[in-house]
């Protein structure tokens, strides 16, 4: 596989040449592209010398021009990996900036990207930054997270980057055939749902989507159609084949039941509301009153219907549910998954404050067929990528116990 490794200026542009032998040793051809910063810290020479190939500093370069070289290079490669990333190159990425050699070839370029950020704590950690980072994640940049440790600017936090050989094995893994989810149809529901009290007012819950939209990002990069079904949030759904809008726990029910059906995988990440007012408001209701008392009623299951239409028919597709919990997590959630009847119950302990609701990190137990297994705490976009392996694993081993019932041949 042809990969361009963008190299940006920082202390860590060292560990860049490693992951350029690396790469090579594992069959790949390495085109570099670097920032003029980063040829102050590492001699272009000495690239050019693993890959055996002209490393491009610049995109004004004489002669460049005669074979338009960013647009070439950007329509051949298959992966475009930046490591180490400094902030400076994620503003520009984030934003459409495309002043030199390197940012450039990003916005040329239609392969996956993979970035390995290496910065200052507080840098890493400053609120500009991170808007760009979520940014570039919710277009499908995927990221080698940095490593805690002690700095070259003498902080200890988080902000060095990661092992040569951790940002080698991220890029195979992008760079692998698809696996068992291309082209299965997969519905991931995300967020919260909002039960409308009156025109202005709703009961919510704190729910932001995140963890749903980094399960059907992952999907839909895996090769997965996705059709995601989303509550009320301000966060941006990633680029999926289809995007659902609803509000409520009753729109939600109505639209995954509809299109259940046609799924082979659906994920019920979403905060559900369990009880939503028996009546709506038709106008603000005022203050009249010392106390207020407004009745609720129990919303449909969706996961748990989805269950009984399993048990009903036999078939359908594979379950998965989430659990949060803030106590008594793993009995509580295998509980929900023996009521539900569903393959895979993730669960959450959402009295963590690093962890569930609102932020961005996850700390889950599987609970599955085989029993449970707990993951440390991580991003929620590596945890997605865990729920996805175990999903791929049980679809292989269902479809092995299940052969299909009746097959088209649609040749004659
Ligand atoms: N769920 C659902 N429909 C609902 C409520 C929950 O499909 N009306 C789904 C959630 O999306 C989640 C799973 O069921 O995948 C478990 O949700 P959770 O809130 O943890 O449990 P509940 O079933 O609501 O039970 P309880 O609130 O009593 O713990």
């Amino acid at each position: 596989m042809l990969i361009a490794l963008g190299v940006c200026g920082g202390i860590g542009a060292y560990k860049a040449v490693e992951v350029a032998r690396g790469l090579q040793k594992r069959g790949h051809d390495v085109i570099t592209v670097m920032t003029q910063s980063a040829a102050r810290f590492v001699g272009p020479i000495t690239f050019e010398a693993i890959t055996r190939r002209r490393v491009i500093t610049n995109q004004f370069d004489p002669g460049v021009n005669a074979d338009i070289e960013h647009i070439s290079v950007a329509s051949s490669i298959d992966l475009l990996l930046i490591a180490p990333a400094t902030a400076n190159i994620i503003g520009k990425i984030a934003n459409g900036i495309a002043d030199d050699a390197l940012s450039t070839l990003f916005v040329a370029t239609r392969a996956p990207v993979l970035v390995a950020p290496a910065m200052n704590t507080q840098m890493f950690a400053n609120e500009a930054v991170r808007r760009n980072l979520d940014t570039l994640v919710s277009r499908g940049v995927r990221f080698v997270e940095p490593g805690e440790g002690y700095l070259a600017c003498g902080w200890i936090g988080k902000g060095r980057l990661a092992e040569s050989d951790e940002i080698v094995a991220a890029a195979e893994a992008m760079l692998r055939p698809q696996g068992p989810l291309r082209g299965l149809r997969l519905l991931v529901t995300a967020g919260p749902t909002f039960e409308d009290v009156d025109p202005v007012r709703y009961i919510g819950n704190r729910s932001s989507g995140r963890m749903g939209f980094a399960i059907a990002g992952e999907a839909a990069r895996r090769g997965a159609a996705v059709t995601l079904v989303a509550g009320p949030t301000s966060v941006e759904p990633p680029p999926v084949a289809d995007v659902v809008r609803v509000r409520s726990a009753a729109e939600m029910h109505q639209a995954v039941l509809a299109m259940a059906d046609e799924q082979q995988v659906v994920i019920m990440a979403a905060a559900v509301a369990d009880y939503a007012p028996v009546e709506r408001q038709a106008q603000k209701m005022t203050k009249d009153n010392e106390s207020l008392t407004i009745v609720l009623k129990k919303t449909p299951d969706i996961l748990g219907e989805l269950g009984q239409r399993r048990i009903a028919t036999g078939g359908g597709p594979l379950l998965v549910g989430f659990a949060a919990e803030t106590e008594d997590v793993v009995r509580r959630a295998s509980a929900k998954r023996e009521q539900k009847h569903v393959d895979l119950i993730v669960a959450n302990d959402v009295s963590r404050a690093d962890a569930g609701f609102d932020v961005d990190t996850n700390a889950v137990t599987f609970v599955g067929p085989e029993g449970t297994e707990t993951l440390p705490l991580q991003s929620k976009t590596r945890v997605a990528s865990a729920i996805l392996d175990r999903v791929e694993k049980l679809f292989v081993e269902r479809a092995a116990e299940r052969p299909a019932k009746a097959g088209h041949y649609d040749g004659r």
